[in-house]
């Protein structure tokens, strides 16, 4: 009948323009990102997680990620599954299981791979920016790409990102950035900082304090044997400061920062000024040198600074110069997460 066939098909363009408005913010994103604030995200929780394969593999993720040291930790009894170097779990740094706002969080990190990654000077996958935290936060080798733990680690963040679009600008991504004193750190300041702020549960020495079972820690260490290496994005002093400051003593976040910036500052030029595992090949890094971070603390420079003056400032001279030769607006910026 053709009434009832146009009655149809006029309930179907409704239908069609009902669901419009969410389909064109999602097309017309490709000029234009959508933004979704992390800061204002309420994030997934994990006992709603199925029982099937998939919500098993989840799980498993979220269980390597929060229980590193126990799962592929340098001393667990399977040889096979030792890939970490150290007794870090990921969740010590990327906090409330990656989940914490300006805490380096996963939410909404698979859409934001493949990447170009100034690191590699190519375009990285997430199973390729994982392995950058296996061997350098954790001091370890890279997990094979067909590996039941790397397919758990990026099935985790798959459902970490449930609901935020590919593409997606994410507000509350990677660390947030200090207010940067117009000088070099002064670590003998940093030790007083340290001393009276962080040293009550990292420890005297940097050394953390171990968990009461298992291989973890209670307090991770900050520098020394089991820490992560200079190659970390944590070992530069930047990416140091803005962490401690929005994260740090533990119960801080971003909107209630304990440290002043200029504290922030000295203790992470304190910190970084520390002995830690160090990294073969890191000169083959950032092949592009002009995109190194400008607080990258090994070498090779293109700018002429000294190492030293990379790994302590003051950085504006730095920052001057690379944008003079580069024309960048924010040249150098800190390496340290998605935007
Ligand atoms: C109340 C205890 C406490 C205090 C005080 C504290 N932290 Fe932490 N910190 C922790 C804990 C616990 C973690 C690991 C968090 C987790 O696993 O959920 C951590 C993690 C970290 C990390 C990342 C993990 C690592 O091993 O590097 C850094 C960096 C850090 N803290 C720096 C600092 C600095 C700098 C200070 C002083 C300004 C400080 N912390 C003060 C408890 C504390
Ligand atoms: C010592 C601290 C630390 C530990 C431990 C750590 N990470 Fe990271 N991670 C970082 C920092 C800092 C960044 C930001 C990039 C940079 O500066 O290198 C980062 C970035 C990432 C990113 C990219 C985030 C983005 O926004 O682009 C992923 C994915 C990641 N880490 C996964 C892991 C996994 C998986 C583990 C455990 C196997 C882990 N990390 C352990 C410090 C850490």
């Amino acid at each position: 009948m053709p009434t009832t066939g146009s009655h149809m098909q006029r309930l179907a363009l409704i239908l069609i323009l009902a669901t419009l408005p969410a389909a064109a913010d999602l097309v017309l994103s490709a000029g234009q990102p959508v933004t979704i604030d992390l800061t204002g995200w309420t994030p997934p929780n994990i006992t709603d997680v199925g029982q099937d394969a998939s919500g098993t593999l989840i799980r498993y993720g979220y269980l390597l990620f929060t229980d590193t040291p126990n799962q592929i930790g340098p001393d667990i009894a399977d040889i096979s599954r030792r890939f970490s170097g150290n007794n870090l779990a990921c969740q010590n740094c990327h906090l409330r299981a990656g989940m914490q706002p300006y805490a380096m969080p996963l939410i909404g990190i698979q859409g934001q791979f493949p990447q170009y990654r100034a690191r590699e000077g190519r375009i990285d996958t997430l199973g390729d920016r994982i392995n950058g935290c296996m061997e350098r936060s954790m001091n370890g080798r890279p997990l094979p790409l067909d590996k039941r733990e790397m397919k758990a680690f990026i099935a985790f963040m798959g459902w970490l990102s449930n609901g935020i679009p590919t593409g997606a600008r994410l507000v509350g991504a990677g660390t947030l950035r200090i207010k940067e004193p117009q000088r070099g750190a002064d670590p003998a300041h940093g030790a007083e900082v340290y001393r009276e702020t962080c040293s009550p549960c990292h420890g005297a020495t940097g050394a953390g304090v171990r968990a009461k079972n298992g291989a973890g820690y209670q307090f991770p260490p900050l520098w020394g044997v089991d820490s992560y290496n200079n190659g970390a994005g944590m070992a530069r002093i930047l990416t140091a400061a803005a962490y401690a400051l929005h994260n740090m003593p533990l119960g801080t976040t971003f909107n209630t920062p304990l440290l002043t910036d200029a504290d922030a500052y000295d203790v992470a030029g304190y910190i970084v000024s520390q002995q830690r595992p160090r990294k073969g090949g890191l000169d083959r890094d950032f092949p592009v040198r002009l995109q190194k971070p400008i607080d990258t603390p090994y070498g090779p420079y293109a700018d002429g600074f000294t190492q030293e003056q990379h790994r302590l400032g003051p950085f504006a001279p730095i920052r001057m110069k690379v944008r003079q030769m580069t024309g960048a607006a924010d040249p150098g910026a800190p390496d340290n997460g998605s935007r």
